[in-house]
């Protein structure tokens, strides 16, 4: 098949927000640290009426409706998500909801997980189906969802909450160039969530930013010397539009540009005038470990990386900055924003993408970008998400409000197991989504005084 990748998208994510100027001053951290130091705007959550199932719901009811897509066209769908909801059984079954009312029960794919990479490797399987044998001519489709939490404390002003979904087949206009892939993948423990009765991680904040960038500079190696192979020339960003990257807040996607800046330095790489090159040079004798530990290097890089960084990160940066970090569904929201900012002027470019998840697994991959045709082209899909509405359509909560919420959401999390029941009782009954979701709706309710 050809130019196999994303031919539609769609977005959900919570209209409950907190600002982080506000919460940062209940915190009681000092001015600036969540909104520059953090570089982050605002956080979308979950109340306690909403989750990872009925946000990738809406997200895929939503995508087969705006874009006329018949439920039985779906082959394939495959669900990225690191929100535990039941051991066993897949988020992916939850929406079979939708496409059983349709007749159609012939769809592979389950869930992936692994931290934040659950839906790069869901997409993955779904465009190599595609470009398989074992394809049978319909649709893919990918769902992106998570809500992020984190324990009071440091981590906590990185959450938010997604779910993203994406129609894949041939002739898309965003087009994967997949032979541009490089990975890291490796055993740490610098993020994990071994307590099942909680949604809150256990984060080792700084080594997980050290192992973000190590992986970046591995991927961006990999990456380079596939391209170098097949185009026979050497890969510098210039030959990159922009870039997207995993977004756990936006601090970290400034330190990754600069990082790769500062690669391809190291590399003699085109892309690094000679102003910037004299201000690197003390910098190019130092080892690997002792560059990630150099904040002289991480101030340098950034500032000469800064200019390149409005023009080809900027325009990525809106949603993760509003919404916050939504695991699995970050990148792809980052995406969003670039889609949503420069949707009319994309045809023809490269943009390469990032995604990271602890524990580690990691890979850096490109999109060659075309304009399409309605309804799946580049200007349409930026119409369909409507970033702009959802975002002012929020309604901000206080920090007290946010913080009581999460204690709720602590409660039922215990609970867990009845929302599965309540989804089964419903299907062998027959009953229909909109009935399921309320009944749902008043389980939820219910444990607010449980
Ligand atoms: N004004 C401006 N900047 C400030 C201020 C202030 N008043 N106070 C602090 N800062 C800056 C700091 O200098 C630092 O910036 P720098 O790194 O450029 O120096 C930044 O704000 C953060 O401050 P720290 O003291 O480093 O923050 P802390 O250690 O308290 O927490 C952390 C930050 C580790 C990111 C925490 O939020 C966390 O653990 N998050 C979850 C883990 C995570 O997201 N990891 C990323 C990859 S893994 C994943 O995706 C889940």
């Amino acid at each position: 098949q050809k130019d196999v990748g994303i031919l539609a998208m769609e977005m959900y994510f919570p209209p409950t927000c907190v600002q982080q100027e506000a919460l940062e001053a209940h915190d009681g951290a000092s001015k600036g640290k969540y909104t520059i130091g953090l570089g982050q705007d605002c956080m979308a959550f979950c109340s306690e009426l909403e989750d990872v199932i009925s946000m990738s719901l809406t997200a895929v009811s939503s995508l087969l409706e705006k874009y006329k897509i018949d439920p039985k066209q779906i082959g394939r769908l495959e669900v990225g998500s690191e929100t535990v909801i039941d051991k066993s059984k897949s988020i992916k079954t939850f929406l079979m909801t939708i496409f059983e009312e349709c007749d159609n029960t012939d769809i592979e794919g389950v869930d992936s997980t692994n931290a934040c990479y659950g839906g790069t490797a869901a997409l993955f399987n779904v465009v190599n189906w595609v470009e398989s044998n074992s394809w049978d001519g319909r649709y893919g489709l990918v769902v992106c969802t998570d809500s992020a939490v984190y324990a009071e404390g440091p981590a906590r002003p990185t959450g938010g909450a997604a779910a993203i979904a994406m129609l894949i087949g041939p002739d898309a206009p965003i087009a994967f160039e997949s032979k541009y892939r490089g990975s890291h993948m490796s055993h740490v423990y610098d993020f994990y969530k071994p307590n099942l009765a909680s949604e809150y991680p256990v984060v080792d904040g700084k080594l997980s930013q050290t192992c973000y960038l190590m992986a970046l500079d591995s991927c961006y190696k990999r990456f380079c010397a596939k391209y170098e192979k097949c185009q026979g020339k050497q890969f510098s960003m210039d030959d990159a539009d922009y870039f997207v990257f995993h977004s756990p807040y936006n601090k970290l996607v400034q330190k990754s540009f600069a990082r790769l800046y500062f690669m391809d330095f190291l590399r003699n790489a085109s892309s690094v005038d000679e102003a910037s090159k004299e201000k690197l040079a003390p910098f190019a004798a130092l080892s690997g470990e002792e560059s990630y530990a150099s904040r002289d290097l991480e101030k340098t890089s950034q500032t000469v990386a800064k200019n390149l960084y409005a023009e080809k990160v900027g325009p990525t940066t809106l949603l993760p900055k509003q919404v916050g970090n939504m695991y699995t569904a970050s990148l792809y929201a980052a995406f969003a924003s670039l889609l949503h900012n420069k949707n009319s002027s994309l045809g023809g470019k490269r943009v390469i993408m990032f995604s990271y998840g602890s524990g580690l697994s990691s890979t850096m991959f490109s999109f060659r970008m075309r304009e399409g045709s309605h309804p799946f082209s580049l200007s349409n899909i930026a119409t369909v998400m409507d970033v702009a509405h959802k975002l002012e359509s929020r309604h901000e909560v206080t920090p007290e409000k946010f913080v009581e919420t999460m204690q709720l959401m602590e409660h039922s999390v215990k609970s867990e197991g009845v929302v599965a029941k309540i989804f089964r009782v419903s299907f062998l009954s027959g009953v229909l989504i909109s009935e399921v979701m309320e009944l749902y709706t008043k389980w939820v309710r219910r444990n607010k005084d449980y």
